[in-house]
């Protein structure tokens, strides 16, 4: 698996302490970190996306890199969790950091949560997405330009017209499901995410398809779709964290009592917007009994839920779903602050 990796404890020197996991990655933390021999890093993306990269380093996620090192909070889950001089490729780094392999086979952290953490590892589609069919882009056929984004999204990029797998990716760590670290390690069991304030804040980069004249702010319609599909996916991922909790500690706690809530939520949108995914999803949820030994239940309610939460997100364009406009949070709710281009 992954015990072939190094990680060099180069980021967690000062303490003395290597912070990693005794364990091979359990099989949610598997599908969660991105392959490091794909990864790019974010100085290629950077060679044309200059915007993009400079609000990226205005981020948490940016700073991270840097800062999670030095933090005594860390230091402190390490210890709980008894990981010294651990040095396999760390439960930590697949939330925390991006890493890569380099050309001398060995891997090690690049960068916080950065581009390919979010639009996929990029060794695969970075040319075909880039490069106009080998054209310019005025002379590219429309049919050229389909299918340039047919194979790049076989390639496995992440596009933002793919709302759901966007958010699945920030739910993918903004919900921790991983029982040991959070009743052991003492980690939080997750962020008050919600979907819209902490997408348009810090985070919003939409300075590419106008030039970088401007950071755009969602369209109503997309807001409407990423607040509805939030909800649909931290239900499904809350109930998937719960499913595996195996004792009646903070972790099973806080996951049901974030089930219950944005339940709900799920429950309020589905009355107001009468739409059938938004029902089915609801629905399944209402019934979930929230208690241990429930494992199976869960899963598949999960399974359910994000049935219902795809077939939602490509039905709609959002123009549809103005009965979700008194859900949305107001801009000064948003998460940090949006950065102009050239600032
Ligand atoms: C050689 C220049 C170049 C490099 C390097 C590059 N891109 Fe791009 N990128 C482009 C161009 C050109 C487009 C727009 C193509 C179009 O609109 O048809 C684009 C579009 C995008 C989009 C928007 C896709 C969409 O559906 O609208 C994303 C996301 C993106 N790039 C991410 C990245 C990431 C992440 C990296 C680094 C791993 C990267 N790019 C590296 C040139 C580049
Ligand atoms: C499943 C993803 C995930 C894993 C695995 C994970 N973290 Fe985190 N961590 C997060 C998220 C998300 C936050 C932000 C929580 C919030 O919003 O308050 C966070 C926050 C933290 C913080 C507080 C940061 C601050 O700026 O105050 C520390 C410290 C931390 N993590 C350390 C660790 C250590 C050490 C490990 C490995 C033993 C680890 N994390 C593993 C997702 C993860
Ligand atoms: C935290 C996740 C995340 C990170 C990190 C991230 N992106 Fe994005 N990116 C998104 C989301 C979500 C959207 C779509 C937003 C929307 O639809 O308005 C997006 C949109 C884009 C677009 C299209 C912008 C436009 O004008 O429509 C480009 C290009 C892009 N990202 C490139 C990058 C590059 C380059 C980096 C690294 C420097 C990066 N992204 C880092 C999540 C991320
Ligand atoms: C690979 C894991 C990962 C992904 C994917 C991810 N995040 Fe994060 N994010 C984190 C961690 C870890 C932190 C906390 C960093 C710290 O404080 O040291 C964080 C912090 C943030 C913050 C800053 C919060 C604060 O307290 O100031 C925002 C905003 C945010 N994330 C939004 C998003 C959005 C929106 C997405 C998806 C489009 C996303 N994140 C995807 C791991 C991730």
């Amino acid at each position: 698996m992954m015990q072939g990796t190094r990680y060099q404890g180069i980021l967690f020197a000062g303490a003395g302490l290597t912070l990693g996991l005794l364990l091979a990655l359990p099989e949610a933390a598997q599908a969660r970190a991105p392959d490091p021999a794909k990864v790019m890093g974010a100085t290629e993306c950077a060679e044309c996306h200059k915007e993009e990269t400079e609000t990226w380093k205005k981020t948490r996620h940016y700073k991270t890199f840097k800062e999670l090192p030095r933090n005594k909070e860390a230091r402190k889950i390490g210890k709980a969790l008894g990981l010294r001089r651990v040095r396999s490729e760390g439960l930590c780094l697949t939330c925390h950091f991006s890493s890569k392999t380099e050309d001398n086979g060995k891997t090690k952290p690049i960068a916080g949560i950065s581009c390919e953490s979010c639009h996929s590892p990029a060794k695969d589609w970075i040319k075909r997405h880039s490069k106009y069919s080998g054209k310019k882009k005025e002379t590219e056929t429309p049919e050229e330009a389909k299918q340039r984004w047919i194979d790049a999204e076989a390639a496995g990029m992440i596009r933002p017209s793919m709302i759901y797998t966007l958010t699945k990716n920030c739910y993918g760590c903004h919900i921790v499901p991983e029982e040991k670290l959070v009743n052991k390690g003492g980690h939080p069991a997750g962020s008050p995410f919600e979907l819209v304030r902490w997408s348009q804040g810090e985070i919003r980069h939409n300075t590419w398809h106008n030039s970088g004249k401007e950071n755009r702010p969602l369209s109503q319609e997309r807001l409407r779709l990423f607040y509805a599909v939030g909800v649909a996916v931290e239900l499904e991922n809350s109930l998937r964290a719960l499913s595996t909790a195996t004792e009646k500690d903070r972790f099973a706690v806080t996951m049901a009592k974030r089930v219950q809530i944005v339940r709900l939520r799920a429950r309020r949108l589905a009355r107001a917007t009468k739409d059938p995914d938004l029902i089915a999803l609801a629905r399944a949820a209402s019934g979930a009994r929230l208690s241990l030994g429930e494992a199976k239940s869960l899963a598949g309610v999960a399974d359910l839920v994000a049935k219902a939460a795809k077939s939602f997100a490509e039905k709609h364009d959002g123009s549809k779903l103005a009965a979700i406009d008194r859900f949305l949070p107001k801009s000064k709710e948003h998460k940090g602050e949006t950065r102009a281009p050239g600032s």
